[in-house]
């Protein structure tokens, strides 16, 4: 699909059919995450995938009760790595570079997951501790967003957006 028209369809979707996903097609999706830029090309996360309706469950409730992760036939957890990034980069690429490696990889997902014609919404809201202890976690790799993915089974309406003239300010220095 064309880029343009990819963004402006995609969707926060959060009611999923029940038909799986091919195996086929979620590698695809991985080949495309692993394009995504990183803070000197160290891909700073790890990606649990997670399909089992036990474990669906517990991060659900981890995720304040947010049921329809368990209706997703796939979960994907983004984490940074957070000891990759400072062995070159210290506190910064702990603190800083190792979220966003992981986050501008699950931005990557939730576009190649439009672009195969399945839907996702990003989950921020979780207990990271919970979620952490489910997937036995290092204490190094931190939890920053859930991915749930399927086939749609809601089409939701365009939730509008702040103004252009609101978000971007034009700056051509501070000289009077
Ligand atoms: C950082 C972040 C955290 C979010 N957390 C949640 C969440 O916990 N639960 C949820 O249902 N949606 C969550 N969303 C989805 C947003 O609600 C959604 O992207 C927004 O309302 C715009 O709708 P759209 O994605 O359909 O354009 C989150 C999105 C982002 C980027």
């Amino acid at each position: 699909m064309e880029f343009s028209g990819l963004i402006r369809k995609r969707r926060s979707v959060r009611a999923f059919k029940e038909r799986e996903v091919d195996d086929s097609v979620i590698r695809e999706i991985f080949e495309d995450i692993n394009q995504a830029p990183s803070a000197g090309n160290l891909q700073s996360f790890v990606v649990y995938v997670v399909k089992n309706v036990k474990i669906k469950k517990m991060i659900a409730e981890a995720a304040y009760g947010q049921d329809f992760i368990v209706q997703a036939p796939i979960v994907l957890i983004f984490c940074a790595d957070k000891k990759r990034s400072a062995r070159k980069y210290g506190k910064r690429g702990e603190n800083l570079y190792s979220i966003q490696d992981a986050t501008i990889a699950a931005v990557y997902s939730i576009l190649s997951i439009q672009d195969h014609g399945l839907s996702s919404v990003w989950v921020g809201a979780f207990d990271e501790e919970r979620v952490s202890s489910i997937l036995d976690l290092d204490k190094d790799i931190r939890p920053v967003a859930i991915i749930p993915f399927g086939y749609p089974d809601e089409e939701p309406e365009f939730p509008g957006r702040r103004s252009i003239e609101e978000i971007f300010k034009m700056f051509d220095g501070n000289d009077k």
